[in-house]
């Protein structure tokens, strides 16, 4: 009898992180056969991760386009992804988070009658203009999902709240402190910034800070770095133009902020460790700073991860620049509200969150 087959799919870095702890542990299995499906809704950033992990793809659908669309994207990604699917014939599909990828293979794998494990569950604002299109994405796909697996008690209680039965709900931990650790843990040496002061590292890509938000917040972040000279900024930006074109024209041309293309994923780890302090309106992120005492300020005005600002690890400080400004400077110039923050705790999973999906799916395909 031929094994069943599970079939993963991912598109963009975070995607492709976050899977990749589900993606190991079924490799190391012999009874189901994994297939890894990508829909390259990015393409060099996504390249980085499959080399950081030493994993390709067995379906690669290089679907990115420059300055795609929502909707073109859309498009094209589920008419590939539905023929995928219908040619792989899994026997169970899973997917993490909230990109147009996940929820594309959501509603492919609804269509095509296949058990869907949504992977990374549960989290939510309650606006699905924010952040926009991933609140609505991620409501969606709890639609199509028979099995969710909920990274802490706070995201499974959501998913209560919106009556998906007890029974179909998994408390795992997060998959992405999973693939951390796994990095974190490696002894190479990558690349860090030679400056010996404090380093400063910010990440903005958010299509709501896109415009006059992330222009306010990347001047005033370089107001920052002209108040202390002792600090140098990394800026690790994403590929989308749109960002580019913001981050370059508001921090450009100094001789302490450095512009960087986005570094792969273990150099990101090894910078975030070095960081004094972390600026960013990732969602990552927002997850893995804190697993190493980096506060990290979320330049954001809502988020779905509140259980690091709960800890006090995290601050969401919004996206006026003044206050983004304020905030950082409390915490360079005071030591006790800088020590307050930066307390190393993991409230997103404990590194098993991956072994625990794929014993959950064994027990469901029996195998
Ligand atoms: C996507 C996700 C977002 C996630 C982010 C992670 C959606 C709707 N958005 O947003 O949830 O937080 O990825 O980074 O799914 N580009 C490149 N090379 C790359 C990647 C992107 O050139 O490797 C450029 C292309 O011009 C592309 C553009 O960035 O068209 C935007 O990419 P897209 O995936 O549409 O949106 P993101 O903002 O990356
Ligand atoms: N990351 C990376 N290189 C970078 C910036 C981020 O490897 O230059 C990693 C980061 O450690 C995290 C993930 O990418 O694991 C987050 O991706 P991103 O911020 O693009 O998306 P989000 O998490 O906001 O959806």
């Amino acid at each position: 009898m031929s094994k069943p087959k599970v079939a993963l799919v991912v598109g963009t870095r975070p995607d492709a992180i976050k899977t990749m702890p589900v993606v190991l542990a079924l490799q190391k299995i012999s009874e189901v056969e994994t297939v890894l499906i990508s829909t390259g809704q990015h393409r060099e950033m996504l390249d980085q991760v499959f080399a950081t992990f030493e994993v390709q793809p067995q379906i690669e659908l290089n679907l990115m386009k420059p300055g795609q669309s929502l909707s073109e994207m859309t498009g094209r990604m589920s008419l590939a992804l539905g023929e995928a699917i219908e040619t792989v014939k899994p026997q169970f599909l899973l997917a993490q988070g909230d990109t147009t990828t996940t929820f594309l293979a959501g509603l492919m794998a609804f269509y095509a009658q296949v058990p869907f494990g949504h992977i990374e569950a549960g989290l939510r604002t309650h606006n699905v203009h924010n952040p926009f299109p991933e609140e609505f994405n991620r409501q969606a796909v709890a639609l199509f999902a028979e099995h969710h697996y909920a990274p802490t008690e706070w995201s499974a209680a959501n998913l209560k709240r919106e009556h998906v039965p007890d029974s179909k709900i998994f408390v795992t931990g997060n998959t992405g402190i999973d693939a951390v650790k796994m990095v974190a843990a490696k002894r190479e040496q990558t690349w860090l910034p030679e400056h010996k002061g404090r380093v400063l590292l910010m990440t903005m890509h958010r299509r709501e800070n896109w415009g006059e938000p992330m222009s306010d917040v990347a001047s005033n972040v370089r107001k920052l770095v002209d108040r202390y000279e002792d600090t140098h900024l990394v800026v690790a930006m994403h590929r989308n133009p749109i960002v580019r074109e913001v981050l370059q024209a508001e921090l450009g041309g100094h001789d302490r902020i450095e512009l960087i293309e986005p570094p792969e994923y273990e150099s990101f780890v090894k910078l975030m460790q070095r960081a004094t302090l972390i600026l960013s309106d990732s969602g990552g992120v927002q997850e893995e700073a804190p697993a190493f005492g980096i506060p990290v300020l979320v330049l954001r005005t809502t988020t779905e991860r509140p259980e690091g600002v709960d800890a006090g690890c995290a601050k969401l400080v919004g996206t006026d620049g003044n206050v983004v400004y304020q905030e950082a400077v409390r915490l360079l110039d005071d030591p006790e509200a800088y020590a307050s923050m930066a307390k190393a705790a993991s409230p997103y999973g404990d590194g098993s969150a991956g072994a625990r999906i794929v014993k959950h799916i064994r027990d469901f395909l029996q195998v």
